[in-house]
């Protein structure tokens, strides 16, 4: 069993997810004027469904509260706030996923109160329906079990925080690690393959961030 429920999402699955939002959306006939991206995790959706649902406006912004891969922060914040004018206009709210929900309510309580749209709408590639707080007016999947998805804009960022949360455990008791025994321990830990160049990449990232050492090409030391 990997320690943290995790699943690889690719470029594919994301496109397929967001032609089938876009038909749900359509079809019960919300057309929205406005595509509000929540920054980051909505950009490459709501870019998608501007497409799909022949949309111009795309503006966005950033609500926070995942810090880092699968670690969630005390509280969600509008990170740079500042307003427009939206009356008259119907707003469609996206993201990537509802898990909390706790960014998208902020988000979509700071839009209403400061942009003054119409109507807002909220529209997630993927629900977690146990924890989250909200429910989305449309999604595509409906999630039963939280899983920690590996979409494919954070794919280096999620890598090297994965890694650097292995080796706070493993590194204790192992401070020597060659490449193939990362490789064999991160599959251990998380059972997903994000290909070599990913995780050769995401191990240099730990490297310039002083986490790790490297002795040799294949060699890598936990630094502490
Ligand atoms: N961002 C917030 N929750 C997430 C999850 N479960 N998977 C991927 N990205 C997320």
């Amino acid at each position: 069993m990997p320690k943290v429920p995790t699943k690889l999402v690719s470029w594919d699955d994301i496109v397929e997810w967001s032609r089938g939002l876009a038909k749900k959306i359509k079809e019960s006939g919300y057309m929205p004027d406005v595509i509000v991206a929540i920054a980051r995790g909505g950009f490459v959706p709501a870019r998608l469904l501007c497409d799909f649902l022949d949309v111009e406006n795309l503006l966005s912004i950033q609500s926070q509260h995942w810090t880092e891969a699968a670690k969630v922060a005390d509280r969600a914040i509008i990170k740079f706030p500042y307003k427009v004018d939206l009356t008259g206009m119907k707003v469609l709210i996206v993201d990537d996923i509802v898990d909390t929900g706790e960014s998208l309510i902020l988000a979509r309580d700071y839009i209403m109160k400061e942009w003054k749209p119409d109507e807002v709408r909220i529209a997630a590639l993927q629900w977690i329906s146990p924890v989250a707080k909200l429910r989305p007016d449309y999604y595509f999947i409906e999630v039963k079990e939280w899983i920690w998805f590996q979409y494919p804009w954070t794919r280096l960022e999620d890598t090297y925080q994965f890694i650097k949360r292995m080796l706070s455990e493993e590194g204790k008791y192992k401070k020597e690690w060659s490449y193939e025994e990362l490789k064999t321990k991160f599959m251990e830990w998380y059972d997903i393959d994000v290909g070599d160049e990913y995780f050769r990449d995401a191990i240099e990232m730990l490297v310039e961030k002083g986490f790790l050492s490297r002795i040799d090409k294949d060699r890598f030391r936990v630094k502490g």
